[in-house]
């Protein structure tokens, strides 16, 4: 692949849009031409499956439905935005990508992780990501940050303790996958988005 894959992973709150809109605004200024998507979305078929996912009223999902659902709308997003833009050369940031899946449904819910494996393998063949930044901030307090729980957002109506195991997933995960570094987030979103982009140049992955 000619262009860069680059995954941003945390809790809800932890500031991910924000760092990709201040990262991307950064490679705009360095001309270097990049795309920003999204996951569970990012392609037309797959926002409808992301209303699907979340919806509140969807309360009756199973946890393996819900599991096969994100790496269906996974399977789309790669085909009709990821490949094609890498294709092109372009730098590809993208909020969430499978580590959220082992993080969610694996810790979250408890699901098995050799499950989760096996589905997103057949989901995504060969795109792994060049780097998945981990922002570091415990569920609790990304809570606080986008002040409190979305009540129509079925997943961020899962209750702390769910959050928390996410959070401590994560912590595991960075373990497993040496593509997961961890962004320490306790400074202000411009030190951090700093760090980001120190980070990336200092791996190859953005231009000086
Ligand atoms: P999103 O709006 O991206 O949340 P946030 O803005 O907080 O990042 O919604 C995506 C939700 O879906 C979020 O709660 C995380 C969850 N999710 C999973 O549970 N598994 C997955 O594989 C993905 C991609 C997301």
């Amino acid at each position: 692949m000619k262009g860069k894959f680059i995954v941003f992973e945390g809790c809800e709150g932890a500031g991910k849009s924000t760092q990709m809109r201040l990262l991307s605004e950064y490679m705009t200024a360095k001309g270097i031409s990049h795309i920003l998507t999204r996951e569970p979305g990012g392609s037309d078929i797959s926002e409808s499956i992301r209303r699907i996912i979340l919806d509140g009223k969807n309360s009756d999902m199973t946890d393996e439905c819900e599991a096969l659902l994100y790496a269906a709308a996974r399977a789309q997003h790669l085909a009709d935005t990821v490949e094609p833009a890498l294709l092109r050369g372009e730098t590809v940031l993208c909020d969430r990508y499978i580590f959220s899946s082992f993080a969610y449904q694996g810790y979250g819910r408890g699901l098995s992780l050799s499950f989760l494996e096996e589905i997103n393998a057949f989901a995504l063949k060969k795109f792994m990501p060049d780097i998945v930044l981990f922002l570091d901030i415990p569920s609790e307090n990304a809570f606080e940050r986008k002040h409190g729980a979305d009540p129509d957002d079925r997943m961020e109506q899962a209750g702390s303790a769910f959050h928390a195991r996410v959070y401590h997933g994560y912590k595991e995960l960075l373990r497993l996958y040496p593509q997961m570094t961890a962004v320490d987030c306790s400074g202000t979103k411009y030190e951090t988005s700093a760090k980001i982009a120190a980070l990336l140049e200092e791996r190859g992955l953005i231009g000086r």
